[in-house]
């Protein structure tokens, strides 16, 4: 996380809209990309059912971030520039800017994990590794910039309704089989008290069961794809 943290009062309390999930969301884009480089490097030359894995993850969330980007694009900046725009004046190139920057790492990474996929090969792995890293970095400093500049002003000016609506898009876009991993991945070091308040939104028996199971399927993947239950955190 970047110097410019956001100060967590900016993001919710009375007047306001609770916007910390989305600070949720991106600590988990943060790590996973982050680890999905090493995870590839590792992967012996010539595996490719263990290839085929890792591509699988990487494949899972640059397609997360992907729909990430585009349904805050629909639902949240274009109605936030409508809304403020004097305030977002300073901001909206800089924000432009960064998603078209990590769009264009987004789009160079299917060629690079199909190559890989096929092949495992030392070559091809250290270049989609080191597309990925730019990517990570790239993405990091959006994050960090949305974050510290744009969500406070999302906070002021999204309706709780409309943010309902980005979060139920937003979970629409985990396949269904991660559902309990994702929910486990955000849990991980996500801020518990937000993470809280959308598990009250459960029907009442799921809502002691779910942050069990949850937890324990981030574990079992995150043992299967970085080698420990607890791997380095998006957060460091
Ligand atoms: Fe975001």
């Amino acid at each position: 996380m970047s110097a410019e943290t956001t100060a967590p009062s900016l993001l919710f309390g009375p007047g306001l809209t609770d916007v910390r999930m989305m600070v949720v969301a991106h600590t988990s884009f943060r790590r996973e990309l982050r680890l999905a480089v090493p995870a590839v490097r590792r992967v012996r030359v010539g595996d490719v059912r263990r290839a085929e894995e890792v591509a699988a993850h990487v494949d899972l969330w640059t397609g997360l971030v992907e729909h990430h980007h585009s349904i805050e694009d629909e639902l949240l900046w274009d109605r936030l520039v409508e809304r403020v725009p004097d305030e977002l004046a300073p901001l909206v190139q800089l924000m432009e800017d960064q998603h078209e920057s990590v769009h264009r790492l987004l789009d160079g990474c299917p060629p690079l994990v199909s190559v890989w996929r096929a092949s495992a090969s030392v070559d091809d792995g250290t270049r989609l590794a080191d597309h990925l890293a730019g990517l990570g970095a790239a993405l990091c400093e959006h994050l960090d910039a949305e974050e510290s500049r744009v969500l406070p002003l999302m906070a002021r000016h999204i309706t709780p309704g409309e943010w309902e609506e980005f979060t139920e898009r937003g979970m629409e876009s985990i396949p269904k089989g991660m559902l309990l991993t994702g929910f486990g991945m955000m849990l991980y070091e996500g801020d518990p008290e937000a993470i809280a308040l959308e598990v009250a939104k459960l029907p009442a028996p799921l809502r002691p069961i779910l942050p069990v199971l949850g937890r324990w399927a981030f574990r079992r993947y995150a043992r299967r794809m970085h080698g420990t239950a607890t791997p380095q955190r998006g957060t460091d």
